[in-house]
């Protein structure tokens, strides 16, 4: 794999490496596309409010992240099927973030299966589950998960059902992770997942729970009421329903609903260090970023992905010198002001040669 020293090179190199099925699988979303859409729209629509002359001789990006000393505010979230990506798939996206420092949820609908990825590369992780079977199967899987090494447990809360991903239907082609579901409305049990879950995971658990999916402030308020350690805003990237707020306006809401009693993180539409540091601002803790850890792997694997952090370190750090700030806890909302979006959205986020819809 070439050095590359842009983002751009990365989508490219990923771009030609991938065949059509999986690259649409990637980077598409359902039915109309708004949801994701809109993620960039939004990202765009806030501006920053840079200071001057602050000394930003030493800009520090390191945060702690769910007891991770980690090197960004940034997690790599769950990506089913990622193994279509690179033939290694989650010990791959395990081997890069070791390496380089940053914190990953491990997808159930993945492979190698999370004990697997724990053993080959032992260290913090997140394991996030969808429910396929009853109580007793969800037990077992976390018990299992702490015995592997897990240190933090996810559920994701925004895909009770699967939802229609019209670039891989209208080709007839499926994912392994959506196979089963694809032409059906149902998610095994997940469909019957509900707040009563969240409260036996935290009754008979004792491991973090991230509760993925959230977009509004009641469902932010009663996460925090049932004892949710992290507070995940995410709408899937807009892969799951249609016509949804961008993710960094609902982190607003989110924000002050959850009045600092836990940590919030967010994804949806982050592709650029300027992107986080937006995030930031607006009172997130960490940041996803799943489009760019799937193109990340496909350009190259664990090295690509490593280098695509190392770009994206010094897209964030230059940001905060530019914006005026030094240090992470300096970041606040009045850095950032809505300014309304610019002309179309790119859902790629600066990468418009490669959203060529399908
Ligand atoms: C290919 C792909 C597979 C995904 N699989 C999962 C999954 O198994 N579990 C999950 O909670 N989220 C899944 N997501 C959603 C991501 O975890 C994350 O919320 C989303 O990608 C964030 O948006 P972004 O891609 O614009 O950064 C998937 C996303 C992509 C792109």
């Amino acid at each position: 794999m070439a050095k590359f020293i842009t983002l751009t090179e990365m989508v490219r190199q990923a771009r030609h490496n991938l065949d059509r099925n999986v690259w649409d699988y990637l980077v598409g979303s359902a039915e109309t596309e708004s949801s994701q859409k809109r993620n960039r729209y939004g990202l765009d629509a806030w501006v920053f409010r840079p200071r001057i002359l602050n000394d930003v001789s030493t800009v520090v990006a390191r945060t702690p992240v769910l007891g991770m000393a980690a090197r960004l505010p940034v997690i790599m979230p769950p990506l089913g099927s990622c193994q279509l990506f690179e033939p290694g798939g989650a010990t791959t996206v395990a081997r890069a973030c070791q390496d380089f420092g940053v914190m990953q949820i491990v997808s159930s609908a993945c492979l190698p299966d999370f004990e697997a990825v724990a053993r080959d590369v032992p260290g913090p992780k997140i394991y996030q589950l969808y429910l396929l079977g009853d109580q007793a199967w969800m037990d077992d899987i976390i018990h299992r998960a702490i015995a592997a090494g897990y240190t933090g447990f996810c559920l994701t809360a925004d895909t009770q059902v699967y939802s229609r991903r019209e670039r891989d239907l209208l080709k007839r082609w499926g994912p392994p992770s959506g196979r089963q579901t694809t032409h059906t409305t149902g998610f095994g049990t997940q469909a019957a997942m509900s707040w009563d879950t969240v409260a036996h995971v935290k009754e008979t658990f004792d491991i973090p729970l991230i509760l993925k999916g959230v977009s509004v402030a009641e469902d932010a308020r009663r996460c925090v009421e049932a004892g949710v350690d992290v507070v995940y805003v995410s709408n899937h990237g807009g892969r799951q329903l249609d016509h949804t707020r961008a993710c960094i306006d609902a982190l607003v809401e989110v924000v002050a609903a959850v009045e600092g009693r836990v940590p919030v993180w967010v994804d949806g539409g982050f592709q650029r260090g300027a992107d986080v540091v937006k995030a930031l601002c607006l009172g997130a803790s960490a940041v996803g970023m799943g489009r760019f850890e799937g193109l990340a792997l496909a350009a190259g694997g664990a090295p690509a992905l490593v280098r695509a952090l190392e770009i994206l370190e010094h897209e964030i750090t230059t940001a905060m010198a530019l914006a005026g700030i030094a240090r992470l806890e300096d970041l606040g909302p009045s850095l950032v002001e809505r300014a309304g979006a610019m002309g179309q959205a790119d859902v790629l986020g600066g990468f418009p040669l490669l959203d060529q819809g399908y």
